[in-house]
């Protein structure tokens, strides 16, 4: 199955995290946010990955701080019944310790309410932060990326990640 990337970033971290992303998931194809067709690029992905970083912090809505605020009322309306749709969280742990990696919930939810099959929930227990909306059930409700202290994990966080949706993905 082939995934769409999908990100908006603010300072590049996102961009960069989804690039790395891209390279890892054979023959998944790379879109930023601002530029495309939107519910046309979204309900016609075969699966779909959606990467945001936290910029509005401790806000209840419109977390990101990115071109995804001004979607995420649309998000449950889009026809995306049953397909496998995995998030990717940019935060930082130490700096904003009880908020991290926010807005990966309001998309996850988001997503959830159009029907997708979520995918890529990641344990906490190689994370070191007080709080995070995106813990569901115990779990991150998708991948958080510490560029700002720990992008030294990066590699290995993206490598399991991208194993763990595919398998998912194939193991409908
Ligand atoms: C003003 C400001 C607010 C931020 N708020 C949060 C936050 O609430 N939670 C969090 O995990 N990270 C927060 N961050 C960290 C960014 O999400 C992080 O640096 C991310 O990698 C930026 O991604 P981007 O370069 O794709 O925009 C904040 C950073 C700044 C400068």
């Amino acid at each position: 199955m082939r995934f769409t990337i999908v990100y908006a970033s603010a300072t590049g971290h996102t961009e960069d995290i989804a690039e790395r992303l891209n390279i890892l998931l054979p023959g998944s194809e790379l879109k930023d946010l601002d530029r495309i067709d939107f519910i046309k690029e979204l309900e016609e992905s075969e699966a779909l990955i959606c990467c945001t970083p936290t910029w509005n912090t401790g806000s209840d809505v419109k977390r990101s701080g990115t071109t995804w605020d001004d979607h995420i009322d649309n998000i449950p309306h889009l026809k995306l019944k049953n397909k496998p749709i995995g998030i990717v969280g940019l935060g930082d742990s130490a700096a904003f310790s009880k908020y991290f990696c926010d807005a990966m919930e309001e998309l996850y939810r988001s997503f959830e309410s159009a029907g997708g099959r979520m995918i890529g929930h990641v344990s906490i227990e190689q994370y070191i932060f007080d709080e995070s909306k995106s813990v569901i059930d115990g779990m991150f409700c998708g991948l958080p990326i510490d560029e700002d202290n720990e992008s030294e994990k990066t590699d290995d966080r993206l490598q399991a990640w991208s194993r763990t949706i595919i398998q998912e993905t194939n193991s409908q």
